[in-house]
């Protein structure tokens, strides 16, 4: 086990700071340092902001990571760090970084898809990948439908949202009912006490068909809102919102399947922490023989085990590291795991 390689992976595509250390494909530690409380008060991220947090967080985060696993940063065999998608100025924080932290210990380097990542991480709680299988990625954003052949280095895009992201939509139904900032999670909890029937939101249409929208739905929760007298029933409203979300979602996720013959539906983001997703979609997997795995809430959101998981599995594979005139590319294309051209 000892002999296998120690991986450091760093996360800083979007708000936290996410500092992973793994070892073959077991997990020894996940640092993360969020800021989304300074950005709650404008009810998104504020990129500017997001950097400078992660300039400041960095050092601290990587000891303190160190500190959990019981290693030294001499102990590190290779060093990986999400090159993007994400927002440009936070990636070139952790690029910067990384490449520091590779020059200075001479070790490989790898530069990733932050999406492959998403769906690498699952190895550190279910074991090996089901490969060929479906991923689909929700999150403030991302919402993908992505056939992974092989996560090192075979990944087919399938579909995506064409306008807001599932977390996106989130957290602006979340603003305009007034919860506050990231509104997944509040939303998920009030629409416990809610009926999901109570109001018919609309399933949006796409002419791709594994894609996805969901700016029509918020504009008709808008609506809804505005055009309702009296004490607004948050509950039902909520519930039948998050309703229309994950009946899209999964309904497309479960076609895919069947649609390429994949045995096996991963989910991954934010938004997969989403209780309704989670029930429904085991509900329509096994009605359909399709096996579902969902990694535990810490590791679908963004963090830098899964970058680390991701490093991992590029090293046992014998990949090529990524140069170290590597990018921060804020739109990485999701067939490209690695980064490449500087
Ligand atoms: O993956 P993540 O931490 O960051 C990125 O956006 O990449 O995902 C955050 C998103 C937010 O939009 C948040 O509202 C949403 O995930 N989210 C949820 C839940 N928990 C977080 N959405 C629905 N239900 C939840 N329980
Ligand atoms: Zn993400």
């Amino acid at each position: 086990m000892t002999d296998e390689p120690l991986v450091l992976g760093i996360e800083t595509s979007c708000d936290e700071t996410g500092i992973g250390i793994v070892r073959g494909t077991t997990l020894l530690a996940d640092a993360v340092a969020s800021s989304v409380e300074a950005h709650s008060r404008f009810g998104g991220v504020v990129p500017e902001v997001a950097s400078r947090a992660h300039l400041e967080a960095m050092v601290p985060t990587v000891h303190r990571a160190l500190e959990t696993a019981g290693v030294t940063l001499s102990d590190i065999d290779a060093v990986a760090v999400t090159s993007g998608p994400g927002l440009a100025g936070a990636l070139l924080v952790g690029v910067a970084a990384a490449k520091a932290y590779a020059l200075a210990l001479d070790v490989p380097l790898y530069g990733v898809n932050h999406l492959a990542a998403h769906v690498a991480v699952d190895v550190l709680e279910h074991g090996p990948l089901p490969e060929p299988c479906l991923a689909m990625l929700v999150s403030g954003g991302h919402s993908s439908l992505l056939q992974v052949d092989d996560v090192t280095h075979a990944i087919k895009p399938l579909g995506q949202t064409i306008d807001d992201a599932a977390g996106e939509a989130f957290d602006k139904v979340a603003r305009l009912l007034g919860l506050g900032f990231p509104g997944g999670p509040v939303v998920d909890r009030l629409s416990r006490d809610g009926d999901r029937d109570a109001i018919a939101f609309p399933r949006g249409k796409t002419k791709g068909e594994y894609d996805v929208s969901f700016s029509g739905l918020k504009t008709a929760v808008a609506r809804w809102v505005e055009a309702y007298e009296g004490e607004l029933p948050v509950a039902d409203v909520c519930a039948s919102f998050q309703e229309a979300v994950v009946d899209v979602l999964t309904a497309k996720a479960v076609r895919a399947c069947r649609d390429r013959g994949l045995g096996h539906l991963l989910i991954g983001g934010g938004v997969a922490a989403n209780s309704r997703l989670r029930a429904l979609a085991q509900e329509r997997c096994d009605a359909a023989g399709i096996r579902l795995r969902v990694p535990r809430p810490g590791l679908c959101t963004d963090n830098g085990a899964m970058v680390a998981a991701l490093g991992s599995r590029l090293v046992a594979a014998g990949i090529a590291p990524s140069p170290f005139d590597l990018p921060a590319d804020s739109s990485m294309p999701v067939t490209d795991v690695v980064a490449v051209a500087g």
